[in-house]
């Protein structure tokens, strides 16, 4: 059976464009600028992405990795035929960061979601001794029935840490805690 998943771009557009492809498009011009990181920009140039994606010379550029195999070029533009999906970042509550055992933490939160098809979950920006930082995000099937019901999103982190917070991010801003010691 086909995989009709519908493509997202946190999850499945961002992570084609290398940093590279990232450091030459944004280098450029204002009027030709473009931030693969940013959603909006994607969207709003997704037209002359795919032109280019299929050009004779393509982008990515040859001497520089290009082109991209057609399976990722028919990815992208199958994102910008079912509506540029993305995920949704919610806003949490009760975050809570607990000890479990020598260098073994549990963060979580609770989440409203709104239906039974939305799982949410906390993505990992940055999971270092030194820096930890959560980002809370929910991805949401449309045509789901409502059925909003609250829902506790966890995640393990594994030490040794040496930072004195964990940090995460929602739709509210950002959350410190601090690190349990008992
Ligand atoms: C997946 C990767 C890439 C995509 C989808 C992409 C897409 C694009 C698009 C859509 C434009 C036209 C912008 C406009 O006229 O509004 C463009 C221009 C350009 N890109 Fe990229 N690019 C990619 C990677 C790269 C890389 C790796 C380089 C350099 C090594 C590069 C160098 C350039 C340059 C120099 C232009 C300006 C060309 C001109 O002056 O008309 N791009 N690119």
């Amino acid at each position: 059976m086909a995989n009709t998943r519908r493509p997202i771009f946190e999850l499945h557009i961002q992570p084609m464009f290398r940093t590279l492809d990232r450091v030459h498009m944004t280098r450029l011009a204002a009027n030709k600028r473009i931030d693969f990181a940013d959603y909006q920009q994607v969207r709003a140039k997704s037209a002359k992405i795919v032109a280019l994606l299929n050009d004779p010379s393509p982008m990515p550029t040859r001497g520089t990795g290009g082109p991209w195999p057609q399976e990722w070029i028919d990815l992208f533009f199958r994102w910008t035929q079912t509506d540029f999906g993305r995920l949704a970042k919610p806003t949490g509550s009760n975050f809570k960061l607990v000890l479990d055992a020598p260098d073994r933490y549990t963060l979580s939160c609770d989440v409203a979601r709104p239906d039974a098809s939305a799982t949410a979950w906390f993505d990992v920006q940055r999971a270092q001794p030194d820096a930890q930082v959560y980002e809370l995000v929910m991805e949401q099937i449309d045509g789901a029935a409502p059925a909003p019901e609250t829902v506790t999103v966890e995640e393990r982190i594994r030490g040794p840490l040496t930072v004195a917070e964990v940090v995460v991010i929602d739709a509210a801003g950002e959350h410190r805690l601090p690190l349990p010691t008992s």
